[in-house]
């Protein structure tokens, strides 16, 4: 096979790297038994998990934030803070993760089917046309890293009125005019998943502005000890044994507390590579990258590209480009069709799906540590 001339640019760590802090990190707390209270009991005052909370609040400009085991578990969390319910309609992108079906289906909830505009990230305009009296929620998937259009989606949801989500499960570090994504929304969702900007092993947060948001998400997915020790409004306190099973291990969020740190000098290794590699695809000119490829809020959670010709050439493809992520747009899946019947077109994501290739290994191209 001829040599990509693109390789340099994705040259890419294993990912998680291995970070000796974090090892560090790992040990100090499991060996705290031996001076003070155990990483593992959980319940301390001191305990990893207020703090990795308190730093991640700050990292992305929310007042609150919640640990969760899976970014699923803080879209759950966030779908049941914001009151959706039995009929409620829920509207998000046609294109993207469609993991959140799960909880509507739970919840009795309908989806409805927005299309995306030329970034594949929810289109605020095809969101006003699907706005009715029955929309309780809105959410906007950051895809691969790309920042959705938070400002005119937050000027739909307040006029609606809808709790607006967002899902930046991908996009840990996206920005908007230099404000980062999570903190547009009235709930937001992190992963901390094996290929995510911040890899904890697994791991997600839920963060919000709101106090009651947060209270209600601890409410459904904490333990009620927990709740009592945090909540001002012990009243919405869960009944023992009816709250989800979503905390965080503490050792994940060990691990997360002592990662913060590489973040940015990730982000900006990563940018810089995947810039150059997006300039290179458009001169050789066989495909192209997505629109925004080159806003600097860009977060880079996976590289999409996009080409009309299904063979790929390798003189100018990386190797690991492969078809995907989505395939097949959410709206025509089978099971989507199965239990909430079909929906009108969305041309732009059914089209995306079927452009796209993608390079998944994206956040590990920060090149080799000194
Ligand atoms: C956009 C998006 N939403 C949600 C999730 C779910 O996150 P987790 O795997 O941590 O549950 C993912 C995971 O890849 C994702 O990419």
């Amino acid at each position: 096979m001829i040599a990509s001339p693109l390789a340099p640019f994705a040259e890419r760590q294993a990912w998680p790297p291995y970070l000796p802090e974090v090892a560090e990190a790992v040990f100090a707390a499991l060996s705290a038994p031996l001076t003070g209270t155990s990483v593992l009991d959980g319940v301390s005052d001191d305990d990893p998990i207020n703090a990795f909370e308190s730093r991640f609040a700050d990292l992305v400009d929310a007042r609150f934030a919640l640990a969760t085991n899976s970014g699923a578990a803080a879209l759950h969390l966030a779908l049941l803070a914001g009151g959706v319910g039995p009929g409620d309609e829920v509207i998000l992108p046609a294109y993207g993760w469609g993991q959140i079906l799960v909880f509507l289906d739970a919840l009795d909830a309908v989806p409805v089917f927005a299309d995306v505009d030329a970034s594949w990230c929810l289109d605020p305009a095809s969101v006003a046309e699907r706005v009715t009296p029955r929309t309780r929620a809105i959410v906007a998937i950051h895809v691969a890293g790309r920042p959705a259009s938070m400002p005119a989606l937050r000027e739909i949801a307040d006029a609606a009125p809808a709790f607006l989500i967002e899902d930046a499960c991908s996009a840990l570090g996206a920005t908007i005019a230099g404000r980062p994504v999570g903190s547009f929304g009235d709930a937001a969702a992190f992963s901390f998943g094996p290929r995510k900007h911040l890899p904890c092993g697994e791991g997600g947060m839920l963060v919000t502005h709101d106090r009651a948001v947060w209270e209600a998400a601890m409410a459904a997915g904490s333990h009620p000890h927990r709740f009592a020790r945090h909540a001002r409004t012990p009243a919405a306190a869960p009944n023992h044994e009816t709250f989800w099973p979503y905390r965080i291990h503490p050792l994940a969020a060990v691990i997360g507390l002592a990662t913060v740190p590489s973040l940015a000098a990730w982000h900006a290794a990563r940018s810089h590579r995947l810039r150059r590699l997006c300039q290179t695809l458009l001169e050789e000119g066989a495909v192209a990258p997505l629109a925004g490829w080159n806003d600097p809020g860009h977060a880079w959670g996976a590289l999409l590209v996009q080409t009309e010709d299904p063979r790929e050439s390798p003189s100018v493809l990386l190797p690991d480009l492969r078809p995907g992520p989505v395939r097949v747009p959410l709206h025509r899946r089978p099971g989507v069709l199965a239990r909430w019947g079909t929906s009108p077109p969305c041309p732009v994501a059914e089209n995306a799906c079927r452009l796209e290739r993608w390079f998944p290994d994206a956040v590990a191209c920060i090149g080799s540590r000194p």
